[in-house]
C-alpha cells in the first residue's frame, strides 16, 4: 500500500478506477479531482460508504482542487471529454491536449515525484502532452491502452474457444486505435500456439474485433465510452508499481531507439514496478508484424503533429 494516489476526472472511468483502488487497497488515501462541482465530492462520499460493505480501509476523498492531492505516489489522468458514435479518438485531440496540459502542470507543482498513468485519449499523443507539461522522466509517464487491447483479444480468444480467460496468453503492441498490433506470433493458450486451435479466418476476424472493440462500445452506449476494463487496465499497471511486481504488460511508452523508434509514445512490452516504467522489452516480430508497427507509429506521430502544445 502506498500513502496516496490521485485519481484525476472523476466521470466513468476515473470514478471507477478510484473505486477499484480502494477495494485492492492499493493507497491509504485515494483522491479524486473534477472539475464539475459537487460531483468528485458527492462520488467520494458514496463510495467511501461502501468501504464497511466491501470491507477495505482506504478512504476516497473527492474535491475540485490539487490541495489534497500533493504528494501522490500515483496519479492516474483519466480527465477529458470521451467519444461518442461516428467521432475517433484523434477527433478528442486539442480539447483533451488543453485539459491534459492544465492536469499535468498542476500535478508537477502538487505531487513532483509522482509516477504519472495517462488513459485520457488519444491515449499515445495525451501521453506526449503530460510528459511535456509535466518534464517527468519517462519512467515516470506511461499510458494505459495495450493492457486494456489486450484484455479484449484475450476475452474474445476465450470466448470463441470455450476457454478460461485465464488460460489465454498474447501481446497487443502499437497505437491505441485502429492499427493496433495484435501480436499472432505471441499468441498461445496455455503455451500451445494459438495457430493450433484455431483456423486463421477466424483468428482475423478476433484480431479486427479487437481493434474495433472500443468503437463496438462506443455504438451500444451511444453516449460515451468504455469504463470498466479500462478502469481495470489502469488499476492493473498502478498495483504492478504498488506492489513493485515487476509485471510486463503492454503500455505506452516513450521510445528512445526501441523498436527502431524513438521521439513517440507507442505500446510496447513494458517492466513495472516501484519506479515505475523499469525497462521497455524488444521483442523479435515477423516482417508483417513489424510494418504494422511502424504503420501504427505513423498514425500516432500524425496527431503528434497537429496537437498544440
Ligand atoms: P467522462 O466524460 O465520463 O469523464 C470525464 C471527466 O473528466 C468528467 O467528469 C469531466 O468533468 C472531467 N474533466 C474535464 N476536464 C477536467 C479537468 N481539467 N480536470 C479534471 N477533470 C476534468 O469520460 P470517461 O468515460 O471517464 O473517459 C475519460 C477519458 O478516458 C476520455 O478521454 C476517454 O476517451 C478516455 N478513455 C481511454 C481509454 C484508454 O484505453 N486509454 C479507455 C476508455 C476511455
Ligand atoms: C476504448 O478503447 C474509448 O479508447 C476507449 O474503449
Amino acid at each position: 500500500m502506498v500513502n496516496k494516489i490521485t485519481v484525476v476526472g472523476a466521470g466513468n472511468v476515473g470514478a471507477t478506477t478510484a473505486q477499484r483502488v480502494a477495494e485492492k487497497e492499493l493507497a491509504r488515501t485515494v483522491v479524486m479531482v473534477d472539475v464539475a462541482e459537487g460531483i468528485p465530492q458527492g462520488k467520494g462520499l458514496d463510495q467511501w460508504q461502501s468501504a464497511p460493505i466491501e470491507v477495505y480501509d482506504s478512504r476516497i476523498i473527492g474535491t475540485n482542487g490539487y490541495d489534497e492531492t500533493v504528494d501522490s505516489d500515483i496519479v492516474i489522468i483519466t480527465a477529458g471529454i470521451a467519444r461518442k458514435p461516428g467521432m475517433s479518438r484523434d477527433d478528442l485531440l486539442n480539447t483533451n491536449a488543453g485539459i491534459v496540459k492544465s492536469v499535468s502542470e498542476q500535478v508537477k507543482k502538487s505531487s513532483p515525484k509522482a509516477i504519472v498513468i495517462v488513459v485520457s485519449n488519444p491515449l499515445d499523443v495525451m501521453c506526449y502532452v503530460a510528459k511535456e507539461a509535466t518534464g517527468f522522466p519517462r519512467d515516470r509517464v506511461i499510458g494505459m491502452a495495450c493492457v486494456l487491447d489486450k484484455a479484449r483479444y484475450r476475452a474474445f480468444l476465450a470466448e470463441a474457444l470455450d476457454v478460461s480467460v485465464r488460460d489465454i496468453q498474447a501481446m497487443v503492441l502499437g497505437g491505441h486505435g485502429d492499427t493496433m498490433v495484435p501480436l499472432i506470433s505471441y499468441t498461445s493458450v496455455s503455451g500451445i500456439p494459438i495457430t493450433q486451435l484455431m483456423d486463421r479466418a477466424t483468428l482475423d476476424a478476433i484480431v479486427d474485433r479487437t481493434r474495433n472493440g472500443g468503437a463496438e462500445i462506443v455504438k451500444h452506449l451511444k453516449t460515451g465510452s468504455a469504463y470498466y476494463a479500462p478502469s481495470a487496465g489502469a488499476v492493473q499497471m498502478a498495483e504492478a508499481i504498488v506492489k513493485d511486481q515487476r509485471r510486463i504488460l503492454p503500455c505506452a511508452a516513450w521510445l528512445e531507439g526501441e523498436y527502431g523508434m524513438k521521439g513517440l509514445y507507442l505500446g510496447v512490452p513494458c517492466k513495472l514496478g516501484k519506479n515505475g516504467l523499469e525497462q521497455v522489452i524488444e521483442v523479435e516480430l515477423t516482417a508483417d508484424e513489424r510494418t504494422a508497427l511502424e504503420k501504427s507509429a505513423e498514425a500516432v506521430r500524425e496527431p503528434m503533429r497537429a496537437v498544440k502544445l
